[in-house]
């Protein structure tokens, strides 16, 4: 969920209204605001869906100098108007917006507001309710109220909440939920991501975990929630509203995939200088000096550790085990006797990531996190940070941080290796590869209708489809059938060349799609039989690879780079083909059913 607050501007309306668009990305099944006015008027919309359906129910009168406003991605209860945010009080005084889960709402509900008449389904109701039953059961002024709520709910939440009574303030607080303060020219703003308020102001202060703030036009008062004074200073964020804008694409995702080979280029400049690459030492020797490495990350860039588990062990010489921070945090395996850890997180917010990162510390392990979004979370609380420099990536579905990832990964990978005097990471020419790989995108790019054509041949009336491939090729089958799935809901697999006839071959029949990915030099001449299998069930194959297999029929053949980096250039055809087959079928490319693009609840 997204959350945006400002307080002490005329245009309080438009500011929230833009801010909810920009953070769109982190949910859009239900939007709303509230907005109060000098003149002691106040009004709450909401409505269902994108943030274009919200706009077209605000009408001109909703004007007032502060408000707070939430983009929702349902977690208890469906995607209604009632379960929009700002949830309210009973009484109408009180007004909060909240992204995370509170786990002990059940709780409390029972124990202090049965008598209440709700009308949400969701966990945040609670927590609004529970304010204004402290305030007008236990006698408690807001602010006291406001504390002592955050003293009784568990779980994790970003607040940020509204006394009617009081609309020269927002009060607001965290746990685990990301969320800044932006320091505006006059009046000042709340956001869970910087890229909401870059219009109002580039100065954002952090908040962390267990901290209130009470914000004011002129002021911003931070404390402890017992009640102790924090002071921080504020930092300026680099990034410009106009590297967050279209241009001319139609969409963001194609213009992510078309920047992919630009972003090839910025990784090699910026951690290279001449042949030596630029990285902390101290990093270097922390990660040269661990018996294994854990890459923990999600999604997507779980996909980009599973590459990277080939180039570190082959370039650094240690094992590597790459895992889902859903799974590792609750069910740790025996750790090895000197564990580093390697998060990937392209936005740096990712809970399940995070809870993870939280225990590391605990143990009092090191970690590094490699991520697109600098000051995030997940950069600031692991021990060091490498930025993936793929600028803003909006599209809901992954692609240049994905191949950013991998290009940062050999990066680290090489410089580890050469520390240790790894051979082949001392022969390894990754700048080189990296230009070739810069290049090689730029070719696929710029054959789009091919893939078009080749989404509407294959994918038109389908409804599963498989990536199949062994070794780094397998790897890079599940992030392509994950692009598949998330925008154009075929359902789609990543199987391993050798395991589909163990099982999986039963769901091939006549014209079944299967992309087979042919690059992994080693297993080569056993996914072609793998590939005959499935033809002579009636499977209708597409073979991807740098090298030319003609008696294999279709065939994309893509430009050669190394191996270890391979899926950098052949997850490219996978991104078009999902992007056309998703357009085919008239999917929002940007926004799919369902997702978010930053998932901050576990
Ligand atoms: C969400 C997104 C995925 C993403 C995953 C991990 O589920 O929809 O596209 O890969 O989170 O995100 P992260 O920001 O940690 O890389």
């Amino acid at each position: 969920c997204g959350i945006v607050g400002v307080v002490g501007n005329d245009n309080t309306t438009k500011i929230l209204l833009n801010g909810l668009e920009k953070l769109e990305y982190r949910g859009y099944d239900s939007a709303g605001i509230y907005v109060n006015n000098e003149n002691n008027k106040d009004y709450l919309v909401k409505e269902v869906g994108k943030i274009s359906q919200l706009e077209k129910k605000v009408g001109p009168e909703i004007q007032g100098e502060m408000g707070i406003g939430h983009t929702r991605w349902a977690t208890h209860g469906q995607p209604t108007v009632d379960n929009a945010h700002p949830h309210f009080s009973a009484d109408n005084r009180f007004y909060l917006v909240h992204n995370g889960v509170l786990t002990n709402y059940a709780d409390l509900k029972a124990k202090y507001l049965s008598d209440v008449d709700f009308k949400s389904q969701t966990d945040t109701e609670v927590a609004v309710q529970l304010v204004d039953y402290l305030v007008t059961k236990e006698n408690m002024d807001t602010e006291a109220a406001f504390r002592k709520a955050l003293t009784m709910i568990e779980g994790s939440y970003a607040f940020a909440m509204v006394d009617k009574e009081q609309p020269d303030r927002i009060y607001v607080a965290k746990n685990k939920s990301p969320l800044l303060i932006g320091l505006a020219d006059g009046f000042n703003v709340i956001c869970s991501d910087a890229m909401a308020m870059l219009d109002s102001t580039h100065k954002f202060l952090e908040i962390h975990d267990g901290e209130v703030v009470i914000l004011k036009k002129d002021s911003v008062e931070i404390s402890t929630i017992a009640g102790e004074k924090v002071t921080r200073d504020p930092y300026t964020v680099e990034l410009d509203a106009s590297d967050i804008s279209k241009g001319t694409y139609a969409n963001y995702m194609l213009k992510e995939i078309d920047e992919q080979p630009v972003v090839m280029r910025k990784i090699s400049s910026h951690y290279f200088d001449g042949k030596d690459i630029k990285i902390d030492e101290k990093m270097l020797e922390d990660v040269a000096n661990a018996d294994r490495l854990y890459i923990v990350a999600a999604g997507t860039s779980y996909h980009a550790g599973l590459v990277g588990k080939d180039i570190f062990e082959n370039l650094t010489d240690v094992p590597v085990d790459v895992e889902l921070a859903s799974e590792f945090g609750y069910h740790m395996p025996k750790l090895s006797k000197k564990p580093f850890f390697i998060f990937l997180s392209q936005s740096g917010e990712t809970a399940d990531s995070r809870q993870v990162l939280v225990k590391v510390n605990e143990l009092g392990h090191h970690s590094l996190t490699m991520t697109n979004v600098p000051n995030s979370t997940l950069s600031r609380e692991a021990t060091y940070t490498m930025e993936l420099l793929a600028g803003p990536e909006i599209a809901v579905a992954s692609t240049k941080a994905y191949t950013a990832q991998i290009a940062v990964e050999s990066v680290l990978a090489k410089a580890v290796g050469e520390y240790k005097g790894v051979k082949l990471a001392q022969e390894f020419d990754l700048q080189g590869q990296l230009a070739l790989a810069a290049n090689a995108i730029q070719t696929i790019v710029e054959e789009k209708d091919r893939f078009k054509k080749i989404a509407h041949d294959y994918l038109a009336n389908s409804r599963d489809a498989f990536y199949i491939g062994r070794g780094i090729d397998y790897a890079l089958s599940l992030e392509a059938s994950l692009k598949l799935k998330e925008i154009s809901y075929i359902h789609a697999e990543g199987f391993a060349a050798g395991e589909l006839k163990h099982g999986t071959i039963s769901l091939i029949e006549k014209d079944v799609p299967v992309f087979a990915y042919v690059n992994d030099g080693v297993g080569a001449a056993h996914t072609r039989g793998n590939i005959q299998e499935v033809e002579a069930r009636g499977g209708h194959v597409l073979v991807i690879s740098s090298k030319k297999y003609a008696e294999d029929g279709d065939q994309v053949v893509l430009p050669a780079v190394d191996e270890m980096i391979s899926p950098i250039v052949s997850v490219v055809p996978a991104q078009l083909i999902a992007y056309y087959a998703a357009l085919e079928r008239g999917n929002d490319v940007d926004k799919p059913r369902n997702l978010a693009k930053s998932v901050t609840v576990e």
